[in-house]
């Protein structure tokens, strides 16, 4: 598969090692343009591109950029980019460490719902709930016991399946979280967040889910801010 990675840190440079491991073609991309990926490049074979190349030469798109960054991608990012292209969003919001307050997610928009509608296309929300240097070392082949368990959520069948088959040939049982909006059964502060479940303990999980986003998992109010 032609697969194309905007955003080249934790897990855009991990799932670009991977992938490239497992046979596909990467196309990675930063913000600062594919000068500046020569070293990941040449460790991979990948080929580093502009963000709008990344967007146009893949079958599968992984968006893994800070939840911040989203409103400055290019507006007409996958414009002309065809419909059964299937984009991947790994983002998570941490309105207190680096993304401040995204008024959209903290009026109770689903996280990948308001990446989606910033992108303006559909996406599958995957990989977003395993710490990158897991997801680099931590795969192992189908049908090992406790063999981890990543949730994976969209509205488009086929793209979820498309999903669904990549994170298990990255070594992980893939379990479907049910459709876009249900996704907040992964984000962070959730049972299944960070926690390297086996495919029984992800069900369990997020079953368990409370929707209820906890106060360190919100942006501190500007009243807040201003006596703290
Ligand atoms: N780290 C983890 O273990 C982990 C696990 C699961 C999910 N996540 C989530 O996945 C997302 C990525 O996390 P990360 O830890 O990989 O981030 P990171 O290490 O900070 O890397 C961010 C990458 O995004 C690129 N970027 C930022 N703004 C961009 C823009 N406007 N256009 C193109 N590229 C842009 C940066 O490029 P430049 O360096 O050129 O600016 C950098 O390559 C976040 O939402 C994070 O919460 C992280």
């Amino acid at each position: 598969m032609n697969i194309g990675i905007i955003g080249a840190g934790n897990i855009g440079g991990n799932l670009t090692r991977r992938f490239q491991e497992l046979g596909h073609k990467v196309f990675v991309a930063n913000s600062r343009g594919p000068e500046t990926l020569a070293d990941l490049a040449a460790e991979t074979g990948a080929t580093a591109v502009t963000v709008e190349e990344a967007a146009r030469r893949g079958d599968v798109v992984v968006v893994t950029i800070p939840q911040k960054n989203t409103p400055s991608l290019p507006r007409d990012l996958f414009a002309g980019v065809p419909d059964n292209v299937v984009v991947v969003d790994t983002g998570n919001y941490y309105p207190q460490q680096r993304d401040g307050r995204i008024a959209g997610i903290e009026d109770g928009t689903v996280e990948s719902r308001w990446v989606s509608q910033q992108l303006g296309r559909p996406v599958v929300k995957a990989f977003n709930n395993i710490y990158a240097e897991h997801l680099l070392k931590l795969g192992k082949p189908s049908g090992t016991p406790g063999r981890i368990a990543l949730p994976v959520a969209g509205d488009d069948e086929r793209a979820k399946s498309v999903v669904l088959r990549l994170v298990d040939e990255l070594g992980f049982d893939a379990v479907d979280a049910g459709e876009l909006d249900d996704s907040w059964r992964q984000q962070p502060g959730t049972p299944v967040y960070a926690a390297d479940f086996d495919a029984e303990g992800v069900r369990r999980a997020l079953a368990s889910a409370s929707k209820e986003r906890k106060p360190e998992w919100r942006a501190k109010s500007d009243k807040a801010a201003q006596t703290n």
